[in-house]
């Protein structure tokens, strides 16, 4: 689904990821871990096409494709799509007009409002005034409509009520296709930034990778890594780095 090899971005002059390499299979959901100020959603919007990200070195493919000089709308019609961490609020569009024009699936508007709880917000300007947890779930109900083959979050659960997050953990496992098992037809895969955890709960992660300044220091399995984050913090990651 999507190879990234020695990547290079420079943001405003200067040089945030260093070579970054990863490679995620078809039906496999990845997800990051790392301290602020790593790189995280840097690499995120640098794979979504965002042109203030620049690539100095390395090579994104998507699909067998190599789309590291391809525009972002190119890239989210060849399927992918993402959930920022911080969305733009647009004043004058209606939440329920970008949903129309974005739907690739059969289920109307009104539904996806439903599984997202985000009925009462398909009247406002998208985004405008929305507290944390709604801009949230209003990234879900927008890739509900998407419907990606790869599906990047940039903390997804981050600011949500307690009841929410369940609620967001069950739109992530809808969105990945976790119904469907890895080697039975599985189309979608996922790349996942999260501090909390909270969302391993729900999406059944296939590997974690950890990135500090810029650079993957360490890949494994998401939830003993987790734990050892949790137990003894990113200082472990450093140590595997020097290992
Ligand atoms: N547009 C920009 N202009 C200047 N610096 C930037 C820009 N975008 C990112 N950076 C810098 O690049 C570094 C990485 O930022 P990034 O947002 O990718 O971190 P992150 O790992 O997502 O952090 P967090 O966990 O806090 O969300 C930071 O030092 C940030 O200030
Ligand atoms: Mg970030």
């Amino acid at each position: 689904m999507l190879v990234i090899e020695n990547l290079h971005v420079e943001v405003e002059g200067k040089e945030v990821l260093h070579g970054i390499n990863m490679s995620i299979l078809k039906g496999e959901t990845h997800v990051i871990f790392g301290k602020n100020g790593s790189g995280k959603t840097t690499l995120l919007l640098t794979l979504m096409g965002f042109e203030k990200y620049k690539v100095t070195q390395g090579k994104i493919y998507f699909k067998g494709k190599d789309i590291t000089n391809v525009p972002m709308y190119e890239r989210a019609r060849m399927g992918m799509g993402m959930a920022f961490q911080r969305p733009p609020a647009i004043k004058g569009l209606k939440t329920k007009d970008i949903l129309k024009k974005i739907k690739n699936v059969d289920f109307s508007v009104e539904d996806i409002a439903k599984k997202a709880n985000f009925e009462n917000f398909l009247d406002r300007d998208l985004n405008w005034g929305f507290s944390g947890g709604e801009l949230k779930r209003s990234e879900m109900a927008q890739l509900l409509a998407q419907n990606p083959d790869f599906i990047m979050l940039d903390e997804p659960e981050s600011g949500v009520d307690v009841e929410n997050i369940k609620l967001i953990g069950k739109i992530a496992a809808i969105l990945l296709e976790k119904h469907k098992r890895l080697k039975e037809g599985r189309n979608k895969s996922g790349l996942i930034i999260t501090h909390t955890g909270l969302i391993l709960d729900y999406i059944d992660a296939d590997k974690g990778h950890v990135l500090l300044d810029g650079y993957l220091v360490c890949t494994g399995n998401p939830r003993e890594m987790f734990k050892l984050i949790q137990e003894e913090g990113y200082e472990r990651c450093i140590k595997c780095m020097m290992n």
